[in-house]
């Protein structure tokens, strides 16, 4: 079927609807649903590394996203903040602890202690069954490991926070791992009453084989303390009491998929609703690379995400000091450059593919990046500062804006909530980064080609006013991803 849309119509009311929405591109269509988003969820008394930052921009920008369609969105930080190690960081903590200025760096000397005591384990057998025997203690509520065990985790959120004040970040529940230590018994009942759940080797599993899984789901292991796929069981059963999700979405790399999809299956098992194991979802995401490689823990060449964010900034500082060096506000527009920079490059592919982290590429003006889009729309802004004036809706002739470039930008901007939509679709919010790309592309080309400030004025004005609206809409986007725009660039 052919059909031809009437182009002066179609323009009028793409206008119309921009003008008329202060949110543009909000709608209601999610209303009455509930998602739930688990990301971030760094563990405690560890370094907050580069994949928890990747799962603090997506979930960030979902959550966001949802939102803004309507939905009831609940953004849980799901703590790594229970397990054996913390039996291992209490030991050494008695051993050392008095070696540390444990305010100072908590997350350095944590992570030292934690290899010292690695290490002792080793050596010594008898250290080994006083660290297992501290997470024992731990779960049984005995006051003294709990009491140590509290001040890591104090110490270690105090840490995150800087890293989401920097981000914006928001969460709705702070609720980790060890939140669900009083709920595990019921997930143990459960499961023995299914009959599923068989012993081995002292453990406590379910096996997975006839759904395709070859490794076994283990719910208690041989000492008896559970494990984190036990405490995901808890927590679903919680957040489905809770918050009678629709949709419950995990983000975390890739590494974790086998993880998910054990749990995913035994969830089954729990007597829930289908309605619940049906809206349980994994959002994996690749690795970071750096240009020369893997980055990894173990072999110490990973990065301080606190270092990252300020070097970040750093960098951005100094290119706007070789650029623009009487700006004002230089500090506050670089760190929205910045930050910007390292958000947009987190969601600029598909997330399961691995990401390169390339400070030159990141922070490219001119290249696939953040900064660009901010610089799109500082331009926008200054067009409309030059020309001194905003024109009224009634003002703009539609026929003024028929030439390819224009048509263009206003086909995007008609496409703007069904992008947000596909977000939510796909859970792939590099959708909207790259349709916001798009958008600030065609900007450009539009005033490349167009001249904005000419003798006619309704040309002039019919431009300006496209021009506006491009600004609000890549503003709009960048904020759902979670970038702040500046004003001046
Ligand atoms: N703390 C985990 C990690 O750093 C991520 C937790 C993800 N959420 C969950 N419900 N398992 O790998």
């Amino acid at each position: 079927m052919n059909f031809y849309i009437k182009k002066q119509l179609f323009i009028k009311e793409v206008l119309e609807e921009v003008e008329k929405k202060e949110q543009y591109g909000k709608s209601e269509i999610g209303k009455g649903k509930n998602i739930v988003i688990d990301y971030s969820s760094p563990n405690i008394a560890k370094p907050f590394h580069i994949g928890h930052l990747r799962s603090t921009v997506i979930g960030g920008a979902l959550y966001n996203i949802y939102q803004y369609l309507g939905y009831h969105t609940i953004g849980i930080n799901h703590l790594g903040d229970y397990g054996t190690q913390f039996g291992k960081l209490i030991e050494g903590y008695k051993l050392w602890g008095e070696e540390y200025d444990i305010e100072k760096d908590p997350i350095h000397d944590l992570t030292e202690i934690y290899i010292r005591i690695n290490q002792a384990c080793k050596e010594e057998e008898s250290v080994l069954n006083q660290c297992r025997d501290n997470f024992k203690k731990l779960e049984e509520g005995d006051p003294y490991c709990i009491q140590i065990w509290e001040r890591f985790k104090e110490l270690s959120l105090k840490e995150f926070q800087k890293v989401y004040d920097q981000l914006g970040s928001h969460f709705d529940s702070w609720n980790g791992e060890a939140f669900y230590s009083d709920k595990m018994e019921e997930i143990m009942q459960i499961l023995e009453k299914s009959g599923k759940l068989v012993e081995s080797e002292g453990a406590k599993i379910i096996d997975l084989e006839e759904q395709g899984i070859n490794t076994p789901c283990i719910i208690q292991k041989s000492n008896d303390s559970t494990t984190y796929a036990t405490r995901d069981l808890a927590a679903i059963l919680y957040r489905a009491r809770t918050y009678d999700f629709d949709k419950a979405l995990y983000v975390t790399s890739y590494e974790q998929v086998l993880h998910f999809k054990q749990v995913f299956e035994v969830a089954k098992l729990l007597g829930l609703d289908e309605k619940y194991t049906k809206g349980l979802q994994h959002i994996p995401f690749g690795m970071v690379l750096l240009p020369t490689g893997k980055m990894s823990t173990r072999e110490g060449n990973i990065i301080k995400l606190e270092d990252l964010l300020e070097e970040a900034k750093a960098r951005a500082q100094k290119m706007i000091e070789e650029k623009n060096p009487n700006l004002e506000g230089k500090e506050e527009i670089a760190k929205k450059v910045g930050i910007g920079a390292i958000i947009f490059n987190d969601l600029a592919n598909s997330r399961i593919k691995d990401e390169i982290f390339d400070w030159d590429q990141i922070l490219n003006f001119q290249g696939e990046t953040g900064p660009y889009i901010q610089y799109t729309y500082v331009r926008t802004k200054s067009v409309i500062e030059k020309i001194g004036y905003l024109p009224k809706i009634q003002e703009v002739k539609e026929e003024k804006l028929m030439d390819e470039y224009s048509l263009n930008i206003i086909k995007l901007i008609y496409v703007f909530e069904d992008t947000l939509i596909q977000v939510t679709q796909k859970e792939e919010p590099s959708i909207l980064a790259r349709y916001l790309m798009d958008l600030a592309k065609a900007f450009s080309i539009f005033y490349q080609e167009n001249k904005i400030i000419t003798e006619e004025k309704e040309l002039q004005d019919a431009r300006v006013y496209l021009t506006s609206i491009v600004g609000k809409v890549l503003k709009i986007g960048t904020q759902l991803l979670g970038i702040e725009m500046p004003d001046k660039m």
